[in-house]
């Protein structure tokens, strides 16, 4: 991943619709990552199931259950909480999305180095 924070989005965007996917230059490929604006915080993540390392999402920024307060895998159903990635139902019970680190500043949404 790159030295330097890396420019996402806008914010308001994230306010439009709640989660977003972005695809990462690293190295000779893309990294596959996703945010999600929840309760007025942003939480980040590698867009990658850990029950078998597929993406999650089935359409395009699709990556939330029907109310909005559950992360879901579209391959099998695995839900995850939004706050920490935690898998609190289907195959992957128990495990963890693995978690990035987001910022935000002046309206921009960043992926911090690292
Ligand atoms: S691939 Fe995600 S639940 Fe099976």
């Amino acid at each position: 991943m790159a030295d330097e924070k890396i420019h996402l989005c806008v914010l308001t965007e994230l306010a439009a619709n709640p989660a977003m996917g972005f695809a990462i230059k690293s190295g000779g490929g893309d990294l596959h990552i996703f945010v999600v604006r929840h309760n007025d915080r942003l939480y980040g993540y590698i867009n990658r199931c850990p029950h078998t390392g597929v993406n999650l999402d089935w359409l395009l920024d699709q990556f939330l259950d029907a109310t909005g307060k559950l992360i879901t895998c579209a391959t099998h159903g695995a839900q995850f909480r939004i706050e920490d990635g935690y898998c609190i139902h289907g195959p992957c019970s128990g495990e963890s999305l693995t978690p990035i680190a987001i910022s935000s500043h002046d309206g921009w949404v960043f992926l911090q180095p690292g």
